[in-house]
This record gives C-alpha cells, sequence and structure tokens, in this order.
C-alpha cells in the first residue's frame, strides 16, 4: 500500500525569513504553528516540549543559529562571531540528553568560525537547510535498512513518538514502520502511550492513523502482557522497534523513559529490539551509557496529566525523561549508514569511521 501522507506532517517549517513550530503540545486536537524570531524563544520552544525528538531538536537548533547570527550581525557587526557564542550556550542548555543539539550546536560553530561571506546569514540558513533535508534523506535509508531485517509479516511494538514529527520528517522507527507496512511486513502496531507526555498516544497514533497503518494503545504496563499473549497470534509481536536520543561507542543506547524495560521484555520473550538513529545521534565521545546526562524534568508532569493534578496532595515524584538500555539488549542499530547488529565498541568504531 502506498505512503500516504508522511510529507505533509512538518515539524519544522523555514518561512519568509521566519522559524514556524508546529506546537506538538496541542497535538492532535489543534495543529497550530508558532513562529519565532529570536534565539531565548527558540531555546525555550525546545525546553517547554514545543518541538520534540533527538533530530528535530537538533535542525531547530541549527535554524535558531541563523535568526541568532541575523541579531547578532544587527548588533555588532564587528565582532558578532564572538558575540553568538552566548547564543550557543543558550541552546546548549535547552535540553541535555538528545546529542543531535550538541552536533547540530558544533557544526555550526565551525561553519560560522570559517565564514567570509558577504551574507553570512543566507550561507548559516542554507547549512541549515542541508542539516534539515540530510536528516530526511536519512530517515528513508534507515527505512528501508530496517525494513529489510523484518523477515516475515509481524506485529510490532514501539514507544513514545519516534517519527515525522521528531526528526525532519518520515521518522527514525516510525520510518521502519512506514516502510515495511508499505512491503506487507507489519500488519499492527502496538504503541505506548508514553506518559508523562503521552507521546505514544497523541504524536505515534495520529501519524500511524494518517498513514492508515492500524495501531493500538496500551499503557506502559500493559506491554509485557501483550508481547507474551501475542506470541499464538497469528502476526505476534516479533520486533520493538525504537529511537534513540544518543548513542554511546559501546552501543549502549539512551531513549525515553521506558525502552529499558522493553528491551529487557524483549529479551526475556525471545522477540527482538531494533533501535533506528541517524549516526548524528552516535556520540563518539563517550564510551558508555553511564556518561550520557539524564534529563530530569519537573515531578508536576507525574503528579498531574494535562495541566490537571491527579496525586494525592502531598506525594513527591520522579521525572527522569530518558534511560539507558545496555548495547547487550540491542539486536541492531540501524543507522543511515549501515546496521550494525549484536552492537559493541569494535562494531560501532566501523561504523563510524566512514563517518568522521
Ligand atoms: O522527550 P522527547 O519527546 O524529546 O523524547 C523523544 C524520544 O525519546 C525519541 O524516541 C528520540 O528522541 C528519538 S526521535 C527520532
Amino acid at each position: 500500500m502506498p505512503l500516504k501522507t508522511y510529507d505533509s506532517i512538518k515539524p519544522i517549517i523555514w518561512k519568509e525569513d521566519k522559524l514556524f513550530l508546529l506546537d506538538q503540545r496541542l497535538l492532535p486536537q489543534e495543529e497550530t504553528y508558532i513562529a519565532l524570531d529570536n534565539v531565548k524563544a527558540v531555546a525555550q520552544a525546545i525546553t517547554d516540549m514545543v518541538v520534540r525528538g533527538a533530530p528535530a531538536i537538533g535542525i531547530t537548533a541549527a535554524y535558531g543559529i541563523v535568526i541568532a547570527a541575523r541579531e547578532r550581525l544587527k548588533e555588532q557587526p564587528e565582532n558578532w562571531k564572538s558575540i553568538i557564542e552566548e547564543d550557543l550556550d543558550i541552546l546548549a542548555q535547552s535540553r541535555p540528553t538528545a546529542v543531535n543539539l550538541f552536533w547540530a550546536i558544533d557544526m555550526m560553530r565551525e561553519v560560522i568560525k570559517g565564514l567570509n561571506s558577504d551574507d553570512p546569514v543566507a550561507m548559516l540558513l542554507t547549512i541549515a537547510r542541508q542539516i534539515h533535508e540530510d536528516d530526511i534523506a536519512a530517515n528513508v535509508k534507515m527505512g528501508q535498512l530496517g525494513a529489510d531485517l523484518i523477515t516475515e509479516p509481524c506485529s510490532v511494538l514501539t514507544h513514545c513518538n519516534a517519527g515525522a514529527l521528531a526528526t525532519g520528517g518520515y521518522g527514525t522507527a516510525l520510518g521502519v514502520i512506514r516502510s515495511a507496512f508499505a512491503q506487507d511486513k507489519i500488519s499492527h502496531v502496538y504503541a505506548d502511550e508514553t506518559r508523562p507526555w503521552l507521546q505514544g498516544a497523541r504524536l505515534t497514533a495520529w501519524e500511524m492513523i494518517q498513514e492508515n497503518i492500524p495501531v493500538s494503545l496500551l499503557v506502559e504496563g500493559a506491554a509485557a502482557h501483550m508481547i507474551k499473549t501475542s506470541q499464538t497470534d497469528k502476526q505476534p509481536i516479533r520486533w520493538i522497534i525504537v529511537g534513540s536520543d544518543r548513542i554511546a561507542t559501546n552501543g549502549d543506547v539512551a531513549n525515553k523513559i521506558g525502552t529499558y524495560a522493553l528491551a529487557v521484555m524483549a529479551r526475556y520473550h525471545g522477540i527482538k529490539f531494533m533501535v533506528v538513529a541517524p549516526t548524528t545521534t552516535i556520540d563518539m565521545n563517550i564510551s558508555s551509557g553511564e556518561q550520557i546526562p539524564i534529563e530530569e524534568r519537573s515531578d508536576t508532569e507525574v503528579l498531574g496529566c494535562s495541566g490537571q493534578s491527579i496525586a494525592a496532595s502531598g506525594a513527591q515524584a520522579r521525572n527522569p525523561a530518558f534511560d539507558v538500555t545496555p548495547a547487550e539488549l540491542v539486536d541492531a542499530i540501524v543507522t543511515e549508514k549501515g546496521v550494525v547488529l549484536k552492537p559493541d565498541f569494535e562494531k560501532m568504531r566501523a561504523l563510524m569511521t566512514n563517518v568522521l
């Protein structure tokens, strides 16, 4: 069945010299774009989850730096290249775990250093657009490579939202699901609702419905039961497919909180665990997942839901936004440069030697 709408889901748009972000906090009830014209507002939009998902955060930061350059050039044309460092710092503090943010900032910083152009803003915009387009191309490629790993028709389970909304377009984990569904290899998608932000219930379900891909939501606590009981179905759950926010050199994978639990379940039940992420998500500066900074967000996100207080008054809450799945629980890391089966340090290094 042909894919219908993936290229119409656009979380990030640059138009008429402005950055527009689809406000993902309002989806699926409302499709509203927010226009941003200063770098502080861009950083705040990342912190506040207007835009989220590792690659989408990186792309947004790149456009944010175009906006910052425009402002700094106007104020201080002589030393804008040093003053813009303050803006890069503001962006770098917006969220800590997704390494794509730091990758995009470093990439733009290097371009700024070497800029001699008459029109630096136009040059930076070309680079930001390229980062955006490269991400979509990487996702389409990973979609194909990941679908090739699925050898017989089955159901799959995914977590959070690693779709078009979390990237430049098409998606990482949902890119594989899109490609495999188009090849009749996937009949049904189970999506964890993903407390506290409900990216599964609100965003993944929305994307799947637009593609006519059958989707059933699960509360996270139902995943183990569904994996176990589906094994007697005609098309059982054979793969868990997720994205990532940062992958260490040894193949440890940080992703949305709850991913680690799914990897343990997959191993226990003898099903496969696939991580789909572009090479911009691989952090060659860290040797293991223990070095990945894990964002801890406000307890109010757990104590309530959709702005409504639900927990017993006086209860405390912890709200780690990500966890780390050890490499030994990962069956495949799918990147645009190739697939690493049973990742370890040697295999990851070999993959990245072609990239660096
Ligand atoms: O807190 P979020 O919504 O930014 O978390 C997103 C995830 O954990 C995604 O799985 C990850 O960024 C990969 S997106 C292609």
